[in-house]
Formats: C-alpha cells, structure tokens, sequence
C-alpha cells in the first residue's frame, strides 16, 4: 500500500509518496511529471550499487532514458568541488528546463542535488528518492537544498521544492543498524516536539519497527513527514515554527563538530542526545515535568541508542568549549543562542531566553558523568 502525504505549498505542490516496493515502480510514477521520456540521475557510489539498477530497470519498464553520475559516498562529497562536478554533468547532458533531474540517496546527495537542480537553468525539477531513514524522514522533504562550505555545515544552498518525493521503505532494510537508529533520532525528535501521542506510539512499536516490520516502519515514516509538511506549510523560508525541527540540533552541532563529523557521532545520534539534553534543560528550568527527561532517556536506551555525553567515545572538550560552539550555530541571532526547549512531550517552542548558566551546568555535570 503507498500512503501520500500531500505538501500543497501554492504553486509548487508535490506528494510524498511512502511504501513498499517503489523503486521497482518508480518508472510510473514519475512518467506523469515528464515533458518527454528522459532522466538525469545522480547517486553515490554506494547507494547506486544497491538501487540503481532497479531504478534503472523501472525506467526502461516506463521507457525514460536516463544517464546517471556517480558521486563519492560521505559528507565531503557535499562541497564546491563535486557540486560543479554535478551541474556540469547535467548541463552535458543537455538536461533542460523543463526536464526532471533524480536524486537518489540519503542526506548528501538529496542535498546536493536540490541544490544543483535549484540553479540549473535557473531551476529545473527535481525528484527525491531518499535511500536512508534520515533523508526519508527530513531531508527529503520541504525544500531545504546546499552544500557545506569551508566556514560550516549547509552554509551555502536555495530553497527548491522537490517535484515529488518517492520513499521506499524496502530500501530501508539495506542501512546498518546504527544508520538506521541515527535516522530514528530524527523520528522521535517529531513525537518529542508535537505530537505526544505519536511518542507514545514510538515507546510501543519503536522496536518493532527497527527489526524490520514494514507497517510499523511505514508509519515511522509517515506520521514524520506528515508532520513535517504541516510546520513546513506553515513556515517554508523559517521564519518562525520551522525551526522547531532543529529540536536538539544546538547540542547536536557542537557535538557534530567536537568529534570532527566522524562516524564517532552520526548527525542522528547527535539529535538524540541532544533532544535528551533539551529536555533535561526545559526540565531544570522548571518548563516541563520532572519525570519528562527520564522518559525521553528509557525510550532512547531501550532503543539501544546514545542518549548521554558518556556514550560518545574518545576526548570531549570542555564545556566552555563547547558553550562556544553552540555560539558558532548558524541558527545563532544578533549573537543570541536559540533553542528549542519543551513545556512537555509534544509540547515544544522557541526561545533565546535561556541563561548560560543552566547550560553550562548541564554540560559539566554531563562530562563529568564521563570520568
Ligand atoms: N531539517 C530541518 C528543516 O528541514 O527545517
């Protein structure tokens, strides 16, 4: 069964498409958006070795020609150089206004190539076939596109909407365990920052649904895009509500760059314990329930996942280090922290009102929890 969630942005409205099996029909659904019978792909080396060739196989099914580039796997990817290397792609391969460029893959290259299909030509569309949980999930959707720049993460990019997202929830079963759970942190991010009752839901099929099952994993997946669509619907250049999505992201980031971006953290992993972190903030600061951060913290450890400074291997710095850090967020205004901080679960909201202190607190007692 394929459920749509609808984005009906005025003008540039597209539908989510999630399920089983749709790379293998992917041919038929994109055929409708065609002014003639041609694709550009782009993918990395990885994820064209698992999906390429289905996706390949659905097009000729539809008879679409297609092309594809293949770009390195991993986040440095995600910079100038292999992004000229992509636009000039396509402008090789001749690829026109009115055609439809295909990103298939997680975070980077659903990035990346927004990006490139946002100043082709000056805009061409483009489709989203994310292969991770992350990208299903977040990335995919609502039309943020860029690439990092030497100064930080996303720092360059466009707002362009997809012209249809296709998440197959099969291709889900070829992530790590690790790959999986990091896309999980983005997952109970939304029940923690609306939607109580799909944290609840969360507690009771989490489990389920990182063994394997289809349904619980389709409703994952859903509920979070759904949720997505609404704020982004709300709030599309974020000026406002859309920054409830970055719900653990001011930890995350200095987290991300303490350990350097390596696999020591995934960007998930990092919103996770941030989330935790968030929480154990509100709570302190007397904005949620007590018993809130310890929820927050058993479903993530049931989940087997990192919810603590002490579950990240190696050296940290210092907790002023890393105060200075969250300074650096691109999300910082007129030099002011923001956060996202929660009267409860499901219950959460913007604010620059947090004193230094609190967190500074929080991240010494956290480190020291490490020694
Ligand atoms: N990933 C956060 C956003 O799309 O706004």
């Amino acid at each position: 069964m394929v459920e749509i969630v609808e984005v009906p942005l005025p003008g540039r409205e597209y539908e989510v498409r999630i399920g089983a099996g749709l790379l293998a029909t992917a041919g038929g659904q994109i055929a409708p958006l065609l002014k003639r019978p041609r694709v550009a792909i782009v993918s990395d080396e990885t994820v064209a070795a698992a999906h390429l060739a289905t996706l390949e196989a659905a097009l000729d099914a539809e008879g679409i020609a297609h092309s594809a580039l293949r770009l390195p796997p991993g986040e440095a990817t995600k910079g100038w150089p292999q992004f000229e290397r992509c636009v000039e792609w396509l402008l090789e391969e001749k690829v026109e206004r009115r055609d439809v460029v295909i990103a298939l893959g997680g975070g980077v290259i659903g990035d990346l190539v927004g990006f490139a299909a946002a100043v082709l030509r000056r805009g061409v569309r483009f489709v989203q076939v994310p292969t991770s949980l992350l990208a299903q999930v977040d990335s995919s959707v609502g039309g943020k596109t860029g690439i990092n720049a030497p100064q930080g993460k996303n720092l360059i990019g466009a707002f362009h909407q997809p012209a249809m997202v296709l998440a197959d929830i099969d291709v889900l079963d070829t992530l790590t365990e690790r790959d999986f759970l990091a896309g999980y942190g983005e997952v109970v991010k939304y029940g923690l920052l609306g939607d109580a009752a799909f944290f609840d839901w969360l507690e009771a099929n989490g489990a389920q649904a990182a063994r394997g099952d289809k349904a619980a994993r389709a409703y994952a997946v859903k509920r979070s895009v759904e949720m997505k669509a609404e704020i982004v619907l709300r709030d599309e250049t974020e000026q406002g509500d859309r920054a409830l999505l970055n719900l653990g992201h001011t930890f995350c980031h200095a987290l991300e760059k303490a350990t350097g971006y390596s696999d020591r953290l995934l960007h998930g992993e990092g919103v996770a314990i941030g989330c935790a972190l968030a929480f154990e903030l509100s709570s302190r600061l007397g904005l949620c329930p007590q018993e809130d951060p310890s929820r927050v913290r058993a479903h993530l450890k049931a989940m087997g996942m990192k919810c603590d400074l002490a579950d990240i291997a190696g050296d940290l710095p210092g907790a002023e280090t890393l105060l200075d850090l969250m300074g650096q967020d691109k999300k910082v205004i007129d030099g002011q922290l923001r956060f996202i901080l929660a009267r409860g679960i499901g219950d959460s909201f913007v604010t620059s009102e947090v004193p230094r202190d609190a967190v500074l607190n929080l991240l010494q007692e956290q480190l020291a929890s490490r020694a």
